[in-house]
């Protein structure tokens, strides 16, 4: 298999563990194993008697169990864990994706997204958020992208690295055009429940029919990365045996460790949504009044959900700016042109408790220039 570089995790490779401050982390703040176990009484006990044996390929049954609330339609057999979301997106590619197979992904995107399917040989077409809308994604356009050898329409909201959160109406269309067409959606949900306004949580695609396929993880809003624990969710048995046939080829099963975390976890899912929310509320309220200081130097469309947003530095170069900003202060921001995106965006990310002190180092940075 030839494959490119995934920029995003170089970059972070290089500087992730030696900064001060990640200002630009995807996921939500995490906690400690005995914070996670003091959520029930016993937790601790059960957890040390854990049996280290091989687990169930699919995920064990009550973890599956739990994941189905997220959900109305699925049931413990549709839902197939994974080693993270990006595994779980590498084997729904090489799954049901074939050499000279047309692919539509919603883009600027999370690298793997559009990346594995370039690796496979698929013809990819991007389909480009509006940035003069919002980010919005235009249904007619992908009416109007679809061939005769489209496979998978690959969208993502709430979305890396926008923050962009799409309306019910347009992802409803987006189903329609997909099943109508034959084609599989599938649906990037890693940010779903991190919405800021609860009434705008959009249902899961998986929901909508066999036409679909969610993928969900740990990692984001319940702010558990170290975890490892992703799943898709779908009522389409055809991609699930597939994708079960290649997971006997990457990591057979999950770490019953982090299955056992993971349930846990679930189990209190919503003190964990409760919690991310309140971070990231806080944290935006500092970065509307830090965009307002520099309002001549950053452009700042807010994002609607998730805590990563795309912001455009206006004057000087981004990946200059980062350079020197990590250099001198240790602070790190991602330079939008690791996605190919340019523009002179960067993304930063607000669901770590230190973000206030992250911004106070980059405001001294930024008055030192
Ligand atoms: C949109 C999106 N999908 C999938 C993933 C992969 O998630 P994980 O690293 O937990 O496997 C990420 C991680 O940043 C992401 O942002």
């Amino acid at each position: 298999m030839q494959i490119s570089p995934f920029k995003i995790e170089r970059y972070f490779a290089r500087y992730e563990f030696n900064v001060d401050y990640v200002l630009c982390g995807s996921d939500c703040e995490s906690m400690a194993i005995e914070d996670l176990l003091a959520f029930e009484p016993d937790a601790a006990d059960r957890f040390h008697r854990l049996w280290l044996g091989y687990t169930e390929s699919q995920g064990s049954p009550t973890l599956r169990g739990e994941i189905c609330n997220m959900y109305r339609a699925i049931k413990p057999q549709q839902v197939l864990v994974h080693t993270g979301a990006e595994e779980a997106i590498f084997n729904f590619m090489h799954a049901m994706l074939k050499a000279g197979d047309h692919v539509i992904v919603h883009w600027p995107c999370y690298q793997s997204l559009v990346e594995v399917a370039r690796s496979i040989g698929c013809e990819v077409t991007l389909w480009k958020a509006n940035e003069e809308n919002g980010w919005a994604l235009d249904p007619d356009e992908l009416q109007q992208m679809i061939k005769p050898n489209t496979r998978v329409v690959v969208v993502n909201t709430p979305h890396n690295p926008t923050g962009y959160l799409m309306p019910g109406d347009t992802f409803k269309e987006i189903s329609r055009v997909a099943r109508s067409n034959g084609i599989i959606l599938f649906s990037d949900e890693v940010y779903r429940e991190s919405e800021y306004r609860v009434e705008d949580r959009l249902p899961a695609a998986c929901d909508f029919g066999e036409h679909t396929v969610s993928l969900g993880v740990m990692s984001k809003t319940y702010g558990l990365p170290g975890l490892r624990i992703g799943w898709i969710a779908t009522q389409n048995e055809d991609v699930y045996k597939r994708m079960a046939v290649i997971k006997d080829y990457t990591t057979i099963c999950n770490s019953a460790p982090a299955e056992y975390l993971a349930e846990l976890a679930l189990r209190h899912r919503a003190a964990l949504v409760e919690r991310t929310q309140k971070i990231i509320l806080e944290n935006l309220n500092v970065l509307d009044q830090f965009f307002d200081r520099y309002a001549g130097r950053f452009v700042w469309q807010r994002p609607t959900a998730g805590a990563i947003g795309f912001p455009k530095l206006l004057g000087e170069d981004i990946e200059v700016l980062c350079g020197s900003l990590v250099k001198t202060a240790g602070v790190l921001l991602l330079p939008g042109s690791v996605y190919d995106y340019p523009g002179n965006h960067f993304r930063i990310g607000f669901g770590r408790k230190n973000l206030p002190e992250a911004i106070g180092r980059l405001e001294d940075f930024l008055q030192r220039l």
